[in-house]
């Protein structure tokens, strides 16, 4: 089985000392790291954008980072976000009248592509588009806010999204976003997501390494166990 990974989302992190908390998970063996953009407008909250994300790379962070983008309109923030440092440009169907092109255009900024698909969204957005896509990002809560309880439902898309990549034969992550602890993490593997965030049971402890050296050492079992 591949490795699944784990992408700290720094929604939850306290963003007065967010480049030493990054270093915090990193050190202890997070894979990638979850950076969510929100514009009081696609989603009702407001987060950061660009600048931070050049920050955190002029603070030396060189962890892949997985930039979701929960904004309307959303193109012309991709390249600002490629130029920022990004690895992996998520986008909602939603916030774009055309998404062959968006992808298409998070590719020529040299990004991976990622297409987001919201608990009450169907499944067919993903249909054309497959041989432009890097990662399927399942949501699991709607979208705008950390903290909220996994939608059950979620574990059934999963399995169905899982059989279209591997029937395709596609190189594709499938990573689930919102409400995954670790009590529900089994369960999220085992419907076949290989990319987990996880935001507020991370960094809502006191200390981010120790959970984070705990998650590591859950999927370790897990890979032992399988
Ligand atoms: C929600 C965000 C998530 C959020 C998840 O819109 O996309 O990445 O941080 O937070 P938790 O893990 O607390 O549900
Ligand atoms: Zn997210």
């Amino acid at each position: 089985m591949n490795k699944i990974l784990l992408a700290p989302s720094i929604l939850s992190a306290n963003f007065a000392c967010l480049g030493k908390d990054i270093n915090k998970v990193l050190s202890a063996g997070a894979d990638l790291i979850h950076f969510d953009v929100m514009d009081n407008h696609y989603v009702d909250n407001l987060t950061i954008g660009p600048m931070v994300l050049k920050s955190l790379r002029d603070y030396n962070i060189t962890a892949p980072i997985d930039v979701h983008i929960m904004a309307k309109p959303v193109n012309s923030l991709i390249p600002k976000f490629a130029k920022a440092g990004a690895n992996f440009i998520t986008i909602h169907p939603e916030s774009t009248e055309h998404i062959d092109y968006t992808l298409q255009l998070i590719r020529d900024c040299g990004c991976k592509a990622g297409l987001a698909l919201n608990p009450s969204t169907p499944i067919n957005f993903l249909e054309y588009v497959m041989d432009k896509l890097d990662l399927i990002l399942l949501m699991s809560v709607n979208p705008g806010f950390g903290g909220q309880s996994f939608i059950p439902s979620t574990l059934n898309k999963l399995k169905i999204v899982k059989k279209k990549i591997s029937k395709g034969n596609y190189d594709i992550f499938l990573e689930v976003d919102g409400g995954i602890n670790i009590d529900n993490i089994n369960d999220v593997i085992l419907s076949g997501a290989n990319i987990l965030v996880m935001g507020s049971a991370i960094f809502n402890n006191i200390n981010v390494y120790d959970i984070v050296k705990k998650i590591k050492l859950k999927l370790n079992n897990f890979y032992k166990n399988i």
